[in-house]
């Protein structure tokens, strides 16, 4: 049985570095496959370097009644330093046996009081024969990877539902693992669900017996890509090896929406190299889904909120089935490479979006991107500017900023225009072709960019990599997104300033980017009236808009300039969509207004029960609310 430390180790005594830096690793050559990478992880306490888990197998029980999962979880072990314990992470969990192989109970110490961010530190002690450990465990009812949803929240409104979201840091609470993207597992798992509730994972699926579902990853993958979700689910067939996953009600909608799926894993392929994980699935969540997407292996997760009915919005699916590439297959070693993730991401997503739907289309997401990014370099501390931005000390969801995303993806832009399209291309499909199924630092991708690409150029010079790594802003070579769909809209922008009637505009014919476009660019000269928001309401209609980009917008532009037409359908959405990225600006800019912050309360109190915890976090700190 697993107890408390008696004595001795607590908080306060902790090294300040949780993942020690390793002094001496082993060399390429001695190291497992998977073994992993050697580098400073602060948001991780395990110890890799001494004992890797090479593969996890869980078995796992879901009680909707409790909202808990039960079960256990069995490593195996690579032993480096013999001597030394296997250190897990965990949060939440109740441990309730540990044993090795051969039955033998195993002693494990954990300190008192768990860390706010990183949770509980458990360090299990090794007998000279163990190569696997056990470990028996229950999750909290409020674990914060898993959300459990009553019928209401779901489309059918009749079976509960459950899923899972891993990155960045909380899958120790709902397995106790060695919880660094550093680390790589493979994995396989049983899930017994009750009648009637289909489990599905980010890995193959083996079938089935009775109530238990088996699942299989046997591509090594980091802890952040293990993932679950459960509830009434059925699936439509887009290709031979891609499929859309939604509950019943929701499947046509979400079958016809993604319906280019296929057309874009060929074209990601045909620029980066083969799609190396089998299927290529998504699973459409219920309205709560904290994210747009998770890219969860062979099982992408995506918000509903997607499905605007004309695919103007599955650049979100471009996005998720290239991080199969960027982020699955080469994947940041540590939370402050998260660029290499999410820059790389969106420089693919764009690539994929110009085959599949040509170069305007693209041209005007680069755009949306590039000016989100500037309004968002407006408000940010200089240190969170930054692409290989400092982390320690604080939770890595923090990071999750437009930095890593359009800076990076802009700085890879700006190689682009340096070697040219073409070398661009090869470079980078070199970079996952050699880095396939490892996790790799910023230092690694500058060496590799340096020999690959830039070495012997004499226009080297010309792209200042450190500057744009290390600091902050955005490098003055960024280039400048040019769109002619956009120009077309500035045009009737400036003539809508100039006192033009919302309904004489020449906006026939416009696509969804070109009203984001237009909606941004509302407040840009001044601040629009009440009356020219009612205005623009009844000739375009946006309180009515069926489109969650275009509503959440015009919710934002019209709450900042007090237009009280929107408010109901304003609580309806914070009632309903609990997707971070929304909530937050609308919830800013209610903060903002007169007597705002009473009312922004109002709704979060009623709204906050049916968030993730992820966006409860965010939400909690901005309207400074404790539970
Ligand atoms: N991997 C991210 C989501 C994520 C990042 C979750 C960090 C937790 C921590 C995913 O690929 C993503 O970037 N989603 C975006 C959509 C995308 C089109 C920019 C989102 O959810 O908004
Ligand atoms: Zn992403």
């Amino acid at each position: 049985m697993a107890r408390p430390a008696v004595h001795g180790y607590n908080a306060a005594m902790r090294p300040s570095l949780p993942c020690l830096l390793l002094a001496a690793c082993a060399t390429e050559s001695t190291m497992h496959p998977t073994a992993p990478v050697p580098v400073a992880d602060p948001h991780s306490y395990a110890r890799p370097h001494e004992v890797h888990s090479t593969h996890l197998d869980l078995d796992l029980r879901l009680d909707f009644e409790r909202h808990i999962a039960e079960g256990t979880v069995t490593h195996t072990l690579q032993r480096l330093d013999p001597a030394a314990p296997f250190v897990v992470d965990s949060a939440g969990l109740e441990i309730t046996a540990i044993v090795d192989q051969d039955g033998n109970e195993l002693h494990a110490t954990w300190p008192t009081q768990p860390d706010p961010v990183l949770g509980t530190e458990r360090s299990i002690r090794l007998l000279p024969t163990t190569t696997r450990v056990r470990i028996a465990y229950r999750t909290a009812p409020d674990a914060e990877a898993m959300q459990w949803l009553a019928p209401e929240q779901t489309n059918g409104g009749t079976q509960p539902f459950l899923f899972t979201q891993g990155q960045a840091i909380l899958t120790r609470s709902w397995i106790p693992l060695q919880d660094s993207p550093a680390v790589r597992v493979t994995w396989t798992a049983r899930v017994q669900a009750p009648p009637g509730l289909v489990p599905v994972m980010s890995a193959t699926q083996r079938g089935h017996d009775g109530p238990v579902h088996t699942f299989a990853m046997d591509k090594p993958v980091p802890p952040y890509l293990i993932a679950l979700a459960c509830g009434d689910l059925v699936s439509r067939d887009i290709s031979a090896r891609c499929a859309v996953w939604a509950e019943p009600k929701t499947i046509d909608l979400a079958a016809s929406e993604l319906a280019d799926m296929e057309a874009m894993v060929q074209a990601c392929e045909q620029l980066f190299g083969p799609y190396r994980w089998g299927r290529y699935d998504v699973l459409v969540l219920p309205p709560s889904f904290p994210f747009g997407g998770m890219e969860n292996p062979c099982l992408t997760f995506a918000t509903p909120t997607i499905l605007a009915g004309d695919r103007s919005l599955v650049s979100l699916i471009a996005h998720e089935l290239a991080h199969s590439w960027s982020g699955n297959l080469v994947t940041n070693a540590t939370w402050r490479d998260f660029w290499l993730n999410e820059g790389f991401t969106v420089h693919l997503e764009n690539r994929i979006m110009e085959h599949v739907y040509g170069p305007d289309r693209a041209a005007m997401e680069v755009a949306l991107g590039m000016h989100e990014l500037a309004s968002e370099l407006r408000t940010l501390p200089a240190a969170d500017q930054v692409l290989h931005v400092d982390l320690s000390g604080r939770n890595p969801d923090d990071g999750m900023t437009g930095v890593p995303y359009q800076k990076g993806a802009a700085f890879l832009r700006r190689l682009e225009q340096l070697v040219g399209r073409p070398a661009m291309d090869a470079f980078l499909r070199q970079w996952f072709d050699e880095h396939a199924f490892r996790s790799v630092t910023t230092a690694t991708f500058l060496a590799f960019l340096d020999e690959r690409l830039l070495r012997g150029r004499p226009d080297r010079d010309q792209v200042d990599v450190a500057r744009w790594v290390t600091a902050a802003g955005l490098p003055t070579d960024a280039p400048v997104p040019d769109s002619v769909l956009f120009a077309a809209v500035d045009r009737e922008l400036g003539r809508w300033r100039g006192g033009t009637e919302p309904a004489q505009l020449a906006t026939d014919g416009w696509v969804t980017q070109q009203w984001l476009r237009f909606l941004a660019g509302l407040e840009t000269a001044s601040a629009p009236r009440t009356d020219q928001l009612a205005a623009l309401d009844h000739a375009f209609e946006f309180t009515r808009s069926g489109n969650s980009e275009i509503l959440a917008a015009w919710l934002v532009l019209a709450t900042r300039h007090g237009y009280p037409a929107i408010d109901r359908r304003r609580e309806l959405f914070l009632m309903t969509v609990g997707r971070r990225k929304f909530l937050k600006p609308i919830y800013e800019a209610l903060l903002a207004t007169e007597g705002g912050k009473d009312r922004a309360l109002a709704i979060y109190r009623k709204a906050r029960p049916r968030y993730h915890a992820v966006s409860q976090r965010t939400l909690d700190a901005m309207l400074g609310y404790s539970p």
